[in-house]
């Protein structure tokens, strides 16, 4: 029979932890392990740190760590049974249904009906676009937006037809609780308790997940006229959060990683037309602010952003706010205004693929961008161009990069027409008060942290057990666990010997599993991270060395017991003298 355990070790053996964070984040080689821009939180230098050898990841930064699964995990938002599941589905391995605490299969279930209840909307709404009379008008409107067939396919478009119960019919004779329809978001329900569609006379655009099995997580909803609200979306739900999703991503992904560049547009109808004329490396926000963990995301996979904003006020001020976001994740980014009137879906099917690719290219920074904005026409006014500088100089305090911020400064001082020694005593100002620690050496610090003040002949120890488990047996067998006095290091240290006592692989990865304390967990990471103490070669005299110090110690303490008893000290010393050197070190 399968066990859970060897699924895991399976998938374990297919799924390179390097190979499988990579997709998601550009990891650059440092020493034996890989390092990369930390996807779960912001940070400018790389303390994300991946160990082939190990198979773990650590970020030193924010300290989320662990095996492949802990990362699919963390960067899917999912629980433990579903990355299980959608890793085994990728690299073939097959799963055994039982093996999950009551807890965890719980929570799997009850997330898993919730997709499935996304899932049925989604064949639901492509059926009734389809429909030969009640997918008329859906079908109508995408022809009039010039929306092809194939792409109507390709992101499973559909139609919520006219009537308050389509759906809910629907998903009744699924067998779906009307329950779950709700806590899914695509039922509402009446103060008087009715159930209700929340999706009526609308196309239907299905937000998909980064996972392997693109699962729907969510919806938008478009009227096919000019009534309000425009578009409706679903509300938050536990597989739901708008503002950390963006539109195409799941389709857009392979493309930006082959070009390199992410166009970032700010609607469905922009993302798909892009799409369609040949772009395919496009998202879309959901018509919030651009938050950082999308862009966290886009800056694992591609190089730079081109952030393309209709040409009203409201499209420009929400370019101006993304500046700081790409500034602070450091990813680098290009403004396209378009040109009045226009959004990029209304602007490329006029103009075509060559006219917008023409504007993309000839994008300037964002940065100047947001400064000719902010400037404008109103050099001229002394206090404008004081209170503009005072906006612009925290931002610019946050670009680590000395080359990037001096070049910064340069332009700014250029355009504002303020000599560049007052743009930087004035940079030097901010930079005091936000308190100078905040830019230090992240990694050096976190290094450094991981050795606080505990005994070097623990740290040893375990630094020892840690490279050479072979050591476990004979360094368990003479007790040297009686060396240990921390208390952290003696939890970790029990569990390593417990395992060797059971035959059991020692590793870093199994040990943490066996751990409590967070804490713990995150300390042995970190301490995993460092290198041997000593090399293949010394590895046998350092074991002597623990097991000669046990002896000390043992007999000092059997000293202590028998004083005042001359004959048990005796024994002693005999006892002392058949050890030989050991404890003479
Ligand atoms: P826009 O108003 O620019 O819409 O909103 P659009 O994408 O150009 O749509 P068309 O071309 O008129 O069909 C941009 C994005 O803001 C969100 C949607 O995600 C939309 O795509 N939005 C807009 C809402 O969520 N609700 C609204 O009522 C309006
Ligand atoms: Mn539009």
């Amino acid at each position: 029979m399968i066990s859970y355990q060897s699924a895991k070790e399976e998938i374990k053996q297919a799924a390179d932890i390097v190979s499988v964070v990579g997709q998601f984040v550009q990891l650059k080689k440092a020493g034996e392990n890989f390092v990369g821009l930390c996807p779960f939180h912001g940070e400018k230098a790389p303390s994300f740190t991946v160990s082939q050898d190990k198979q773990m990841f650590h970020c030193f930064g924010c300290k989320q760590g662990g095996d492949v699964f802990a990362f699919w995990m963390a960067y899917h938002s999912l629980s433990f049974p579903e990355a299980l599941k959608d890793l085994a589905e990728r690299y073939n391995v097959q799963l055994p249904e039982k093996h999950f605490t009551a807890e965890e299969k719980k929570k799997a279930d009850y997330r898993e009906t919730l997709y499935n209840v996304n899932e049925l909307a989604t064949l639901y709404f492509e059926k009734e676009l389809t429909h030969p009379v009640r997918g008329k008008p859906g079908r109508d409107y995408f022809k009039r937006r010039s929306i092809s067939h194939s792409i109507i396919e390709e992101f499973h478009l559909g139609y919520a037809p006219k009537g308050w119960d389509g759906l809910k019919q629907f998903l009744l004779s699924r067998k779906v609780s009307l329950e779950t329809a709700l806590t899914a978001g695509v039922l509402k329900r009446s103060d008087k308790g009715h159930y209700y569609d929340l999706f009526r006379e609308r196309v239907m655009f299905p937000i998909m997940d980064l996972t392997q099995k693109k699962r729907v997580i969510g919806f938008g909803g478009r009227v096919l006229d000019d009534t309000l609200p425009k578009y409706v979306n679903t509300p938050e739900t536990p597989l739901f959060h708008k503002g950390t999703c963006l539109y195409g991503f799941d389709a857009s992904r392979k493309a930006i990683r082959e070009t390199g560049r992410a166009i970032v547009v700010e609607g469905y109808m922009d993302c798909l037309a892009l799409r369609k004329h040949g772009l395919k490396e496009v998202v879309a926000t959901l018509g919030t602010a651009l938050s950082e963990t999308p862009v966290r995301k886009l800056k694992g996979i591609g190089k730079e952003a081109v952030v393309v904003f209709d040409a009203d006020e409201a499209g420009k001020s929400a370019a101006l706010r993304t500046l700081p976001i790409f500034l602070n994740e450091r990813l680098s980014a290009k403004a396209v205004v378009l040109p009045n009137g226009h959004d990029p879906d209304s602007f490329i099917n006029s103009s075509g693929r060559d006219a917008f690719s023409k504007l993309l290219n000839a994008a300037p920074s964002l940065f100047d961008f947001y400064v000719d904005q902010k400037l404008g026409s109103r050099t001229q006014d002394i206090d404008q161009k004081v209170s503009i500088l005072e906006e612009i100089l925290p931002i610019l305090a946050k670009v680590r990069n000395e080359t990037q911020r001096s070049l910064y400064i340069k332009r700014l001082s250029e355009k504002s027409e303020v000599a560049e020694s007052v743009v930087l005593s004035a940079l030097g100002g901010i930079k005091q008060s936000s308190g100078k620690g905040r830019f230090k050496n992240d990694i050096k610090q976190q290094f450094t942290s991981v050795n606080t003040n505990r005994p070097i002949g623990e740290i040893q120890l375990l630094n020892l057990v840690l490279h050479y488990p072979e050591t476990v047996a004979d360094l368990r067998g003479h007790h040297c666990r009686l060396l240990i006095s921390d208390p952290m290091i003696r939890r970790i240290v029990d569990v390593v010997f417990d395992r060797q006592s059971r035959s059991e692989a020692v590793t870093v990865e199994t040990i943490q599993e066996r751990l409590d304390r967070n804490e713990d967990r995150i300390w042995l990471r970190e301490f995993a991270f460092r290198p041997a103490f000593c090399s293949d070669r010394e590895v046998k005299q350092a074991v002597r060395d623990f097991i000669g110090k046990v002896q000390k110690k043992k007999i000092a303490e059997a000293f202590k017991k028998a004083i005042g008893d001359p004959r048990a000290i005796n024994e002693i010393l005999k006892k002392k003298i058949a050890a030989g050197r050991p404890f003479g070190n």
